[in-house]
């Protein structure tokens, strides 16, 4: 149940990208505004500018949806190359860094 739940929701955020990309986004237009100019802060250096064309660290657009437990965790403590973010990102950053994640660039 929870994971056709997380299929729903990611086929969910595939057609409102599909369709129009302004029209009810999934998450709070703010919290995503705040979590691209964090990534554009803290992360865009290794992961590429707007999340495109990462040169050495994982491409973030390819990351799981469905797996936000991991990408807390991840950024939290850090992994591999990636140094830990936890002394420097408040859970709320996180958060709004995995909105922008998740929801991708606006267009
Ligand atoms: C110093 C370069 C660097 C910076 C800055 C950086 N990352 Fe990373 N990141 C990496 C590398 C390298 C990997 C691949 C780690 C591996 O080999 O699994 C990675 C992996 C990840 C992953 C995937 C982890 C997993 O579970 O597979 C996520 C999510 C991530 N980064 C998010 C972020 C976010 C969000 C930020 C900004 C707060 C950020 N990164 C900043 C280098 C960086």
């Amino acid at each position: 149940m929870k994971l056709l739940l997380s299929i729903g929701a990611v086929l969910a955020l595939i057609s409102a990208s599909a369709t129009a990309q302004n029209s009810a986004p999934p998450f709070p237009p703010e919290q995503v505004k705040q979590g691209a100019a964090l990534y554009a802060k803290h992360c865009a250096a290794c992961h590429g500018a707007r999340m495109v064309g990462p040169e050495w660290a994982i491409d973030l657009k390819t990351f799981p949806k469905d797996e936000r437990p991991r990408f807390v965790d991840s950024v939290t403590h850090g992994k591999a190359g990636m140094p830990p973010w936890g002394d420097v990102l408040k859970p709320d950053d996180i958060a709004a860094l995995w909105t922008y994640v998740v929801t991708g660039e606006a267009k």
